[in-house]
């Protein structure tokens, strides 16, 4: 059920005032936030007269609407932790590990699942070692190897900008010995493209078995590609594979800081002495929260996936190609140099990605609300 279109116009103020005073604003003041209803579940909103909320932040592949109302209103209710160390969390590694149908030690929880793609660079990169992977992809994993006087062998995309895997195969079989990890962003960023369920299979089972393989799904949620599955059941069987997942996305907590890994119980217990442990009380039981409140998910990836299709459709109605995305964000040809257009975006208020080298003639734009998506199409009708 849609609560939104449930409540009464009596509720439906008081939600609104209920989202102000989240805020700290007083009813009236000035806001830029997409439909007040929406403000209802996500009572979030940006001011006109804020220079960074004014912006349209469609450049981070963030959740542009903010944590919902279940989950401001449980890490709310964490303040009172602030001033402890071993404090009540809400269970929240409990409630990950029931999420998933694993047991507790399956899960290693970090501050963004960014903690943990170091975590696994930490654990089995060393000087001279490899971490295999495509380019271009959610890069940390080869900046952190160098950072390690480690190294990478990074692999082109094929002509349909999909991950080449009978490619990656042989290179680790070639470099069995040096190979630190597997890296597989899948979807992968910033494409949006999907490594189907079949490729993962062909992947895992015709490499070494002892060849560790990262899989960051920080983008599963937006998934809808019937070929995709994750990779959860290769962690149940035993192998050597160890997913990476967010709150950044999905659930809209990116500045709170929570992400987790999956594995064996082996792989995490090797790789525990390197986090850190420090993910803060709010989000912990903000996170218990967005994993029971499935209503404010599926009105997340709705809304994602109906305004991405609409953005993409203006775009390609310009004349512009556009990768097929599973994501909360798209490629589009830009066909002049990528960062030509950002500045012509920023001159006009609107942030879009960063260069991903080698598709230096190709634009990554998340979907923000409508607003934001309105702004960036008309900016996009000015500098074409
Ligand atoms: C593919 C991918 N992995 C991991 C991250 C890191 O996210 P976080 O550290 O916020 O969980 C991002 C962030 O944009 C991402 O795009």
């Amino acid at each position: 059920m849609d609560v939104r279109r449930s409540f009464s116009r009596r509720q439906f103020m008081g939600g609104a005032a209920t989202a102000l005073g989240y805020l700290g604003l007083k009813p009236g003041a000035e806001l830029l936030a997409a439909e007040i209803d929406e403000t209802v579940r996500f009572p979030f909103a940006r001011r006109l007269d804020d220079p960074y909320d004014s912006l349209a932040h469609l450049n981070s592949n963030e959740n542009p609407w903010g944590p919902s109302k279940n989950m401001l209103e449980a890490m709310n209710g964490a303040w009172k932790y602030a001033n402890r160390y071993g404090y009540p969390d809400g269970n929240i590694q409990s409630a990950i590990a029931e999420h998933h149908g694993v047991s507790r030690d399956h899960i290693l929880m970090g501050a963004g699942s960014g903690e943990l793609l170091k975590v696994v660079g930490l654990t089995f990169m060393s000087p001279g070692k490899k971490v295999i992977g495509v380019e271009p992809t959610y890069s940390t994993v080869y900046r952190h190897a160098t950072d390690l006087r480690a190294d990478a062998i990074t692999l082109p995309l094929m002509e349909d900008y999909r991950q080449n895997i009978p490619e990656m195969i042989r290179t680790i079989k070639i470099n069995h010995r040096n190979v630190g990890f597997v890296f597989l962003c899948n979807p992968n960023n910033p494409t949006g493209i999907t490594v189907t369920a079949a490729e993962v299979r062909q992947l895992l089972d015709n490499i070494p078995e002892d060849v560790p393989v990262l899989v960051d799904e920080a983008y599963h949620h937006f998934v809808q590609d019937p070929a995709y599955a994750e990779s959860l059941p290769y962690v149940l069987e035993g192998r050597n594979v160890i997913i990476t997942r967010t709150f950044s996305k999905i659930y809209g907590v990116a500045a709170m800081r929570l992400g987790y890994a999956i594995a064996k119980p082996e792989l995490i217990d090797r790789m525990r002495p390197y986090s850190t442990g420090s993910v803060n009380a709010l989000v912990k039981w903000g996170g218990v929260a967005a994993l029971k409140d499935k209503e404010s998910e599926k009105w997340v990836l709705d809304k994602t996936v109906e305004l991405r299709e609409k953005m993409i459709a203006g775009v390609k109605s310009m004349g512009f190609d556009v990768l097929p995305s599973n994501t909360n964000f798209f490629m589009m040809h830009s066909v002049r140099p990528s960062s030509e257009f950002r500045s012509a975006f920023r001159e006009r208020g609107v942030a879009v990605g960063r260069d991903f080298p080698p598709m230096l003639d190709w634009l990554r734009v998340s979907v923000g609300n409508e607003e934001e998506n309105e702004r960036f199409m008309q900016a996009l009708k000015e500098i074409a």
